[in-house]
């Protein structure tokens, strides 16, 4: 029997969903039970292991990522050595519940992304658009025995698509409410919002990235403990300093703030030469290395603020906030100061936080293998639904 139609008899699958996001923290692995297809389906998470990258990992994806570093023989090797560490995080997530990795049904593998261009560059005198994610998927294939899907992007992107964000298909189908409609905002390295408007229909979904999340927070802190600690951990180093207002609004006077919808940003836009004149501002202001901190994390609450007041025709009744962000007390807090709705958690409605992004590319890897399109053109533009994701068998 072909492998691929066993996977679509079976009533419920066992899929494990990975996905190493912006921040380059980690590998997460989520593991699901799957049960339908469409807007039918139905997922049980079952775990979650996120694997942390050892520092010379991390920092040859900032350096890869950077855009002009690294020759054919890097993005080899590093294609080959992430798809390891993919097939690791997915035996760690077996490990965890008790699963074994032969009754793992199938994988979807997000990869990392070295460089994603939904804007067209001049490349050889040609307007050219592309996106690339790291990690190759047969080596995981191989390691596992089950099919992956991987590579999901590149297709939306053919057709005319930003390519992202991808999440909101599965948002769409795990929290849409008949009643109420309801906002998930992520913080990652990137902070990006989605809005189900009640009782919406796929195509009324709107979603797009609020400003950083934690990626100028981690910079800081990098950088104020020489390389320690690569973020505030609990929030704890925000929480002792102050917020300095004359820094907040240079900061807030951010032309990737005023822009509408559609919009996705990234390092590109809020890394190292950011934080090089963010820190230079701070220094002419005479605030410690503490004050900047507690004002990076006010501005990223700040951002999700302007998302909501500025650009969501239909406003949320609530958001609920999923991310590493989500472990960070301190900006919380100043979420729930900002915003005039509930500010919930994940783990309140029964899901994890963590879990969340890496459990969207097991339910987008399920759709794919059962044939249904699962990008949403309403807020990627591409021109028509498609079915994202290569198979390896
Ligand atoms: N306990 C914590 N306290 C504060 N921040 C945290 C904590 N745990 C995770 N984070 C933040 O979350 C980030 C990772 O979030 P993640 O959702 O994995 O982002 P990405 O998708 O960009 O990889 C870390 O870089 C860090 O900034
Ligand atoms: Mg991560």
């Amino acid at each position: 029997m072909h492998p691929l139609q066993r996977i679509r008899e079976k009533e419920s699958l066992l899929v494990i969903g990975l996905m190493s996001g912006t921040s380059a923290d980690g590998m997460d692995a989520a593991l699901a039970e799957i049960t339908g297809a469409g807007l039918n389906t139905r997922v049980k998470p079952l775990g979650f292991v996120s694997l942390s990258y050892p520092a010379e990992i991390r920092e040859e994806i900032l350096r890869l990522a950077s855009g002009d570093a690294g020759g054919s023989r890097d993005l080899c090797l590093f294609h080959f050595l992430l798809g390891e560490l993919s097939l690791e995080a997915c035996r760690a997530v077996c490990r965890q519940t008790g699963v074994s990795p032969e009754q793992i049904d199938l994988v979807g593998s997000h990869g990392q992304t070295l460089y994603h261009a939904p804007a067209a560059e001049s490349y050889l005198g040609r307007p050219v658009r592309g996106t690339l994610q790291l990690g190759e998927a047969s080596v995981i294939c191989e390691g596992l025995g089950c099919p992956v899907v991987s590579d999901f992007r590149v297709r939306d992107l053919a057709a005319r698509g930003q390519g992202a964000p991808l999440v909101p298909y599965a948002e769409y189908l795990l929290y849409r409410q008949a009643d109420r409609s309801v906002g998930l905002q992520n913080i990652g390295g990137i902070g990006n919002l989605t809005v189900l408007p009640a009782g919406g229909a796929p195509e009324d979904t709107f979603a797009f990235d609020t400003g950083p999340g934690n990626m100028v927070i981690d910079q800081l802190i990098s950088r104020m403990t020489g390389g320690e600690q690569r973020y505030d951990a609990d929030g704890r180093i925000a929480a002792s300093g102050r917020i300095s207002e004359a820094l907040l609004s240079w900061m807030l006077d951010d032309e990737y703030l005023r822009q509408p919808p559609p919009k996705t940003t990234g390092r590109e836009r809020y890394g190292k030469a950011y934080v090089d004149a963010l820190t230079a501002r701070g220094d002419a202001l005479g605030l410690t290395a503490a004050d900047l901190a507690a004002t990076a994390t006010r501005f990223t609450a700040a951002c999700v603020l302007a998302a909501y007041r500025d650009f969501c025709p239909v406003k949320p009744d609530e958001l609920i906030i999923g991310g590493g962000g989500s472990r960070n007390p301190t900006l919380l807090r100043f979420l729930r100061d900002l915003l005039p709705i509930p500010v919930r958690l994940n783990e309140e409605l029964g899901f994890d936080s963590e879990a969340k992004e890496a459990i969207a590319f097991a339910i987008l890897a399920s759709e794919c293998v059962h044939g249904c399109c699962n990008n949403v053109p309403s807020v990627t533009g591409a021109s028509h639904p498609v079915v994202m994701g290569k198979i390896s068998l």
